[in-house]
């Protein structure tokens, strides 16, 4: 069977990861989450006095950034992979509110950008690959044989990241992560490098009122026509 290229974009919070690593775990695929990618880079500058306020200090993370090492592991109990940054596993600290609220600054850096996108071409080299994010289909993979556009309400998004911070344990406000999701709409849609836009050729999936399992049970369809074309 050809392999070919899977690009999934959309809104922050719409469970793209979840399907995305659902579909490479069923296809035998390799899968890539580009959003740890820039969450990775966010927490280095968190950690290391980068971020004055919401300035950055861009000519220090310049320096830094090509030799920074972001990789992702197979947990062997769960399956899933797991994001380390210079060797440290930070899957959970990744995805704190702190991280969260100062992503979108980091992903609005030209040369950030260019040095990820550089990063996630090389991984997709092979194909075999699904890889979610925001300028995958337009940008990383222009060529992907499949492109998914996936949206949800913002409320339903909201809901779901307030759930998944609570079943961690970590303290979170609903309101908080509406006004959260809906900046990040807003930031990820009007900035100026890569905006979040859905490729001419995706489809788009709408998955507010959707199953995990019916969602799945959708890609494979998706993926089973472009495969057996
Ligand atoms: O998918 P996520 O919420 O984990 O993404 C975190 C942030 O990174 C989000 O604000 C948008 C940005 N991002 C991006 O600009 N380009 C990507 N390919 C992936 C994520």
């Amino acid at each position: 069977m050809k392999k070919i290229t899977i690009a999934i974009d959309g809104y922050s919070s719409c469970g793209k990861s979840t399907m995305a690593k659902d579909l490479a775990r069923q296809i035998g695929y390799i899968y890539i989450d580009s959003g740890a990618m820039y969450r990775s880079v966010t927490l280095y500058c968190l950690d290391h006095g980068l971020f004055k306020g919401k300035e950055i200090q861009t000519e220090a993370l310049k320096e830094v950034l090509p030799s920074l090492q972001i990789t992702f592991k197979l947990d062997p109990e769960t399956k899933k992979p797991v994001t380390y940054l210079n060797g440290e596993e930070v899957e959970s600290r990744i995805r704190s509110l702190e991280v969260s609220n100062h992503v979108s600054l980091i992903a609005a850096l030209p040369f950030v950008r260019e040095e990820l996108v550089r990063q996630q071409q090389a991984m997709g080299r092979e194909k075999g690959i699904v890889m979610d994010g925001r300028d995958i289909q337009t940008v990383v993979f222009p060529d992907a044989e499949l492109k998914i556009f996936v949206i949800a309400s913002a409320e339903v998004r909201a809901q779901r990241r307030y759930d998944e911070l609570k079943a961690k344990g970590q303290e979170a406000s609903y309101e908080d992560i509406l006004k959260n999701v809906k900046e990040r709409d807003y930031l990820d849609e009007h900035r100026e490098v890569s905006p979040l836009k859905k490729a001419d050729d995706a489809i788009v999936l709408d998955n507010s009122d959707m199953t995990i399992d019916e969602q799945n049970a959708w890609l494979m369809e998706q993926f089973n026509k472009v495969v057996n074309d």
